[in-house]
């Protein structure tokens, strides 16, 4: 990946919705000096039942508005979008892109000890075998096991991420990863950390031992650390997050914050058409 540095441009990243604000959190966490910029396009969620022409279509739609804001640097939050476009948003920008299979497939490997990986993650997601293709590229050896798992979409952007909704949903999609007996499981979309807790407890309980949960986010913050020059970040300046929008739902407050894990009151939202 070409050096990027610290300079003023800021980083572009864009999810199908909000859901990507918890890459945007875990890349603040990690580079706070770096300004971002955060389009969800919050008119089209979902990505993830739609087909790979549409998200295809929808993604070079952000990627040239986020171009307008002059990004160093594009990180693909969104996993589906990550899965099917990631190959066409290279070829057409002259920056470095960033996707999230990559990094949490890494990750996945990292973590591993028994070489049985579930991935957890959207019907477009499982589809497009993006997940498959990634880890065996970091390790050939591997075995994969991909779930989609949509219900954990809506649960997580109501915030019904403990109880007895989320664990039977959790029972359910945790149980094929359950028979083949997987000792890692990859969260491969956006909103899926905000469920980690109940996917580790109830994986966990089923498997009858411990696993390691992944969450795809984190990773992709980490793979930026090493691609962006972290020298002003030590400096203390805190960088700014602007988020652009293209619809503004009533509860976009609320949702907002679940994702960022803080109140949203001060940021600069704006919503956009594309
Ligand atoms: N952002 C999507 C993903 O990470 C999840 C939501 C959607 O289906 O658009 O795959």
């Amino acid at each position: 990946m070409a050096d990027t540095g610290h300079v003023a441009k800021p980083i572009g990243i864009f999810d199908s919705g909000l859901g990507g604000l918890t890459v945007a959190r875990a890349i603040r966490a990690a580079l706070p000096a770096e300004d971002l910029v955060y389009l969800g396009d919050t008119a089209r969620v979902p990505y993830g039942t739609r087909s790979a022409e549409t998200v295809i279509k929808y993604a070079i739609g952000c990627a040239e508005r986020l171009l307008s804001y002059d990004i160093k640097l594009l990180v693909v939050a969104c996993n589906t979008a990550s899965g099917v476009a990631l190959g066409e948003l290279e070829a057409r920008l002259s920056i470095p892109v960033l996707g999230v299979i990559q990094p949490g497939a890494k990750a996945g490997v990292q973590a591993t000890r028994s070489g049985r990986i579930g991935v957890l993650a959207t019907s477009g997601t499982v589809a497009s075998g993006a997940y498959e293709r990634a880890i065996h590229s970091e390790n050939s050896a591997m075995r994969v096991f991909a779930q989609a798992a949509p219900l954990f979409v809506p649960l997580a952007e109501e915030g019904w991420v403990t109880g007895a909704v989320p664990r039977l949903a959790a029972e359910r999609y945790l149980q094929p990863l359950v028979e083949v007996d997987v000792d890692t499981i990859v969260l491969g979309c956006t909103h899926y950390p905000l469920l980690n807790e109940t996917i580790h407890d109830v994986a966990a309980e089923l498997l009858g031992h411990d696993v390691v949960v992944v969450d795809s986010a984190e990773a992709t913050a980490s793979a930026l650390r090493e691609t962006v020059d972290t020298g002003v970040a030590e400096s203390g300046t805190a960088g700014e997050l602007r988020i652009l929008v293209t619809d503004l739902p009533g509860q976009f407050a609320s949702s907002a914050s679940r994702f960022l894990g803080k109140p949203v009151q001060g940021l600069d939202i704006q919503a956009i058409d594309l």
